[in-house]
This record gives C-alpha cells, sequence and structure tokens, in this order.
C-alpha cells in the first residue's frame, strides 16, 4: 500500500497524533487556525461582557450569519444560527399544528436522534411516523426518492430527509424530493453533514426547511449549527426556547431575526467563528471544490483498500448521485459481541471509527470518514485493528 500523505499535516489539527482518526463525521475536528480565531473572539467577549453582548453581539451576528449563509447558498434573512441539527430539526418539529390521524415521514436511515424527535412529537400529537424503507446496497439513486413518495398521503405534514445518511453515508438527492412533493407536504432537510461535504445550495433546493451543521466538515467549533427557513414560513416561526425577541418592537429586524437571534444568554463564539472555518479550511485544501474533491476521492480510497483488507462490500450509492465524504461497508462482528463494545474497544486501541447498528441495514457497518488530515494508510491501521478484534468483512450480493 502507498504511504501517501495527507494533505494537510495531521498538526494543522488539534488531532492526537497516535490516534486513528476515520470518524470526522461525528465530531468534526478544528485546525488550530480555528480554535485560535474563537480564543480570540471569547477574549473580546469576556473583556467587557456588557458592552459586548449590548453593541456587538448583533453586527458580529449578522457578519457570520452572512458568511455562513452564503456558504451554504441561502438567504441570510431565512437563516439562524442554532447550536446543532438536531436542535434545528426539534425547532421545525415544534413548529408543527398537528392533529390526531396526521403524518410525519421519514426514511429508514434517518439519524436515531432525529426518529426519537419524530416518534415524540408524533405521540404527543396522537400522528403517525411513517417510515420509507431503503433498500440496500442502494445503486439507484431514483429508489429511496420514490420510496419516500409513494408514502405520501392527504395526511402527511412533514418529510423529514438526511441529505446525507448518517448510518450508511448515501447521499439523498433531496432537490428531486423537494420539487415532486405536494404542498401540504413540505421537505426539512436534515443537512446535518453538508456544509462543507457538498456543494450546497439550499436555497435553491426547493425545501422548506434546512437544518445544518458547521461543527462537522467544515470544521467550525463545536456548537454552530443552522437552520434555514422558506420565505413564506418565516412569519410566526418560533424558536424552541421564548426569549426577549417576541416583544421587543420589530423596527428594522424582523420578528423572526428577534426570536431566533436570542434565546438567552450562551457563548456565540461558535457561530462567529465560522467565516474563520470557511477560509481557514479553504487555505489548508486549496480551495473549497479541492477540499470535497478530496475527501470525497480518499474516502473512497480508504474504503476500498478496508474492503481488500476485510473483504468485504461496500454500499454506497454507486451512479449518478455525489458520493459522500464517508463511506460504508458491511461486516460481520465477533459471535457475542455488539456494535458498541466493539466501537469502545476500537477506543480503547486508539481507533477512532463508528461501528454502526441501525434499523436501515441489515448487517453492522463500518463508517470510514475522509478529511484533509486522514491518509490512504488510515485503512491499514484500521484493518489491523478491526482485524485483531474479529470484525470481518462480508459481500453483500
Ligand atoms: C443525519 C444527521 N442528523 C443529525 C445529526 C446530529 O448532529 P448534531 O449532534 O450536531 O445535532 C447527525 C450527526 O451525525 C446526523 O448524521
Amino acid at each position: 500500500m502507498s504511504r501517501e500523505p495527507a494533505a494537510v499535516p495531521l498538526d494543522a489539527f488539534a488531532l492526537d497524533p497516535t490516534v486513528v482518526h476515520a470518524n470526522h463525521g461525528s465530531f468534526g475536528a478544528c485546525p488550530r487556525a480555528v480554535l485560535d480565531a474563537q480564543t480570540a473572539a471569547r477574549a473580546r467577549l469576556e473583556a467587557g461582557t456588557m458592552r459586548w453582548f449590548v453593541l456587538e453581539y448583533l453586527p458580529a451576528l449578522d457578519a457570520a450569519r452572512d458568511a455562513a449563509a452564503t456558504f451554504v447558498g441561502a438567504d441570510p434573512d431565512g437563516f439562524v444560527f442554532v447550536p446543532n441539527a438536531t436542535h434545528g430539526v426539534a425547532t421545525v418539529l415544534a413548529n408543527l399544528r398537528l392533529s390526531a390521524g396526521d403524518e410525519l415521514l421519514t426514511t429508514d436511515h434517518a439519524y436515531r436522534a432525529c426518529r426519537n424527535a419524530l416518534d415524540r412529537t408524533a405521540g404527543a400529537a396522537g400522528a403517525h411516523v411513517v417510515v420509507a424503507p431503503i433498500a440496500l446496497p442502494a445503486r439507484d439513486p431514483a429508489a429511496p426518492i420514490a420510496a419516500v413518495l409513494e408514502r405520501v398521503t392527504p395526511r402527511t405534514r412533514l418529510v423529514l430527509v438526511d441529505h446525507v445518511t448518517s448510518p450508511t453515508a448515501l447521499v439523498l438527492d433531496v432537490g428531486v424530493l423537494a420539487r415532486a412533493l405536494p404542498a401540504h407536504a413540505p421537505l426539512c432537510v436534515d443537512g446535518a453533514h453538508a456544509p462543507g461535504m457538498l456543494d450546497l445550495g439550499v436555497g435553491a433546493l426547493g425545501a422548506t426547511y434546512y437544518a445544518g451543521n458547521f461543527h462537522k466538515w467544515t470544521c467550525a467549533p463545536k456548537g454552530a449549527g443552522f437552520l434555514w427557513v422558506a420565505a413564506d414560513r418565516r412569519d410566526g416561526f418560533r424558536p424552541l426556547v421564548t426569549s426577549h425577541g417576541s416583544t421587543l418592537p420589530d423596527g428594522s429586524r424582523t420578528r423572526f431575526r428577534l426570536e431566533h437571534d436570542w434565546t438567552g444568554t450562551h457563548d456565540p463564539t461558535p457561530y462567529l467563528t465560522v467565516p474563520a472555518a470557511i477560509s481557514t479550511v479553504a487555505a489548508l485544501g486549496g480551495g473549497w471544490p479541492r477540499v470535497r474533491a478530496h475527501n470525497r476521492a480518499l474516502a473512497r480510497v480508504l474504503r476500498d483498500d478496508l474492503a481488500d483488507a476485510l473483504g468485504a462490500g461496500p454500499i454506497d450509492l454507486t451512479t449518478g448521485a455525489t458520493a459522500a465524504s464517508m463511506a460504508a461497508l458491511a461486516v460481520t462482528l465477533p459471535a457475542g459481541a455488539d456494535h458498541l463494545a466493539v466501537e469502545r474497544a476500537l477506543l480503547e486501541r486508539g481507533v477512532e471509527v463508528p461501528i454502526v447498528s441501525h434499523p436501515g441495514s441489515p448487517w453492522p457497518l463500518v463508517r470510514v470518514s475522509a478529511h484533509l488530515y486522514n491518509q490512504r494508510d488510515d485503512a491499514a491501521r484500521l484493518a489491523a485493528a478491526l482485524t485483531a478484534l474479529g470484525v470481518r468483512g462480508m459481500r453483500i450480493p
């Protein structure tokens, strides 16, 4: 196996060099320069908290919002920062007015936390969660979209679909879905992985809601997510937490901004550091198109090398759809071992990679991620650790 260097030295990031980092997808990783920018922002805030929150917070937030919204192709007037994608999806669900018998539609590859939120929202209203299955291996990008559309009924009140599925790393064609859905079934895209991984045009997709994260593939500090709401749904769309914004005079700011931009005192420096993350990662990787292409290609190389070493079959969409910067492989676990125990044993050996057990997959999966600091050799180190723990590849039909 060739030992090609990473596109960017590991020490540009605050990562432990003794560890195999193959799980950028779950929690991201920050370049040191981004953490330095956050520290500087926090120092300005802490130097005079009243001055900062009264005079500087909103202009700083607006500037960060403009850069972040431009990066994801969203209109800043419909864009608010939230701590994470889970929060964004929960906000959308809290704004639904459901009646008994209504339906919330999703797929069996939905992120488990957001599926839990759907169940809770539906349960409180006597509504139902309807689940469209996405068959694996998924070789036809039209099939998942057709599976969702087949389950739309006159009672569908929301469709929640991941842009990049968390357990299986499929990129779903959410634009095609948005255009095909009837008006009574608005689409909420859970784009937790998309910013920085995909060339995003949130506003042009045709979705009604889009939730995403900057702390994954854009490499912003943890706690930097966003929610975008289409223009015709912004009036009366409330945050999860009610604060001063609901009674402040609206003046030059819309009620939507007044309410969502202040939900109580918190540390806003993850949001304010998003522009630094966008420019830092672009500078490290030679521009965002190159960063995305590098990560996509390396994820496939890691997956293929790992598949060769373990004798496993890849499960991603292989035709048409854009590939992700993550890829999943079907594996068998040692008899009696559960996936969390294997994951923990890997962590104890200095290997960070998720072992996925999810209703959307008939097999346990290993999901590998690739970002600028990864190198091809990571696959061999991963394969050695998995093999030592008795994890074997699985050939799927
Ligand atoms: C599809 C999807 N949605 C939501 C999330 C949750 O992200 P966060 O924990 O930042 O809210 C994830 C995290 O991996 C995800 O993959």
